[in-house]
């Protein structure tokens, strides 16, 4: 357990380790240890003079990023998948959007909190919305949905394990980022139809990304817009829409529910997943710090529990309302269209 002044004094500067690591990502340190190599040469690989090169080693090496051998410093085994460029979870991409996006935000946060509002105009001189703004540079696009679906991937893996699909024949996924929800759904329920709808940015993102993975024929790509309600026709039985709600305020999410209970055929099964918060409000602390960040960069964007979720649902109209529990950080909020 922390003392107090560690507590309060860590806590204070615990961006120097997020900007440490994101630093090594920057630099390009990660790579240059790739095989493990002497402090001179990751420096001269990277470009970075000897001194401050070696005080950015030591810090990542005390923090566990790199390890020491004799002749220098190395890639812990387990973190090779996260730190190099062609790893399974690399997380450049979340290093990349902190830095340009989270950071100047959060550097706003008490003025965000003052005035309840995102602080985008302010910071970046941008009247448009996140997601217009998020989604004007194509490198931010991918970007954001790498990380994305690497911090999805353990819900992914349970939903498709534990919700039962047998009663359906065709799975929608809104907001699907880079499609490996419904990947990963048609790999264990090969007789589904599977289809996605995002906004245009993101599903010009998507198509590219399955055209690499040889998906492009199985899974249909839409372009929609769950908040004006410019939606493709839905036949799908069974429609998921997941950490999009908390984007948005307790309003926008009201519309967002009465559009698609609207374009959804009868009998239609509705999931939302999201990170709610506890019913008592007393966490998880991540959930309540995300919180914020929705706050300072979305529009309107807040987190909420699922009691208040489900009363969402059921003022859109949905029946059958309910939460289910996953293994993992997210609940599956369902509702269903009579
Ligand atoms: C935070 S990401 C979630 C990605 C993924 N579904 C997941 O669960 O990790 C939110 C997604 O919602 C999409 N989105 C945001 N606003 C939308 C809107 N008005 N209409 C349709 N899609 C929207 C974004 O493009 C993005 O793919």
């Amino acid at each position: 357990m922390d003392t107090p002044l560690a507590h309060v004094s860590g806590t204070l500067l615990s961006f120097f380790n997020a900007q440490a690591l994101i630093s090594g990502y920057e630099l390009g340190i990660f790579e240059a240890a790739r095989d493990g190599a002497e402090a001179r040469e990751i420096c001269a690989t990277c470009a970075l003079p000897e001194s401050s090169g070696q005080q950015l080693l030591i810090a990542l090496a005390t923090m566990g990023f790199l390890s020491r051998t004799q002749a220098g410093f190395a890639l812990p085994a387990d973190l090779r998948p996260y730190l190099l460029r062609d790893g399974a979870a690399y997380m450049g991409g979340l290093a990349r959007h902190a830095a340009k996006f989270l950071y100047p935000l959060w550097g706003q946060a008490a003025a965000g909190i003052r005035e309840n509002r995102n602080q985008r105009e302010k910071v970046f001189n941008d009247p448009r919305k996140w997601f217009e703004m998020l989604y004007s540079d194509p490198a931010d696009v991918a970007d954001f949905h790498a990380f994305l679906s690497v911090l999805a991937d353990p819900f992914v893996e349970s939903f498709t394990r534990d919700f039962d699909f047998t009663p359906y024949r065709s799975f929608l996924d809104i907001g699907s980022g880079r499609a490996a929800l419904p990947r990963a759904v048609l790999a264990a329920n090969p007789r589904l139809d599977a289809a996605v709808c995002d906004l245009p940015e993101a599903a010009t993102h998507m198509r590219k990304e399955l055209a690499q993975a040889g998906m492009d024929g199985r899974i249909a790509v839409y372009e929609g817009d769950v908040i004006t309600g410019n939606l493709p026709e839905i036949s799908a039985d069974l429609v998921h829409m997941g950490w999009m709600l908390h984007d948005y305020s307790a309003e926008t999410q009201a519309t967002i529910l009465s559009n698609l209970f609207a374009a959804l055929p009868p009998k239609a099964t509705f999931i939302a997943s999201e990170t709610p918060l506890d019913d008592d409000l007393s966490g998880p602390a991540f959930v309540a710090l995300l919180s914020i960040n929705m706050l300072v960069s979305c529009d309107g964007g807040i987190e909420s529990t699922t009691g208040q979720y489900l009363e969402r649902f059921r003022a859109a109209g949905f029946v059958n309302v309910r939460a289910a529990s996953l293994a993992g950080p997210r609940v599956l909020l369902i509702g269903e269209k009579p």
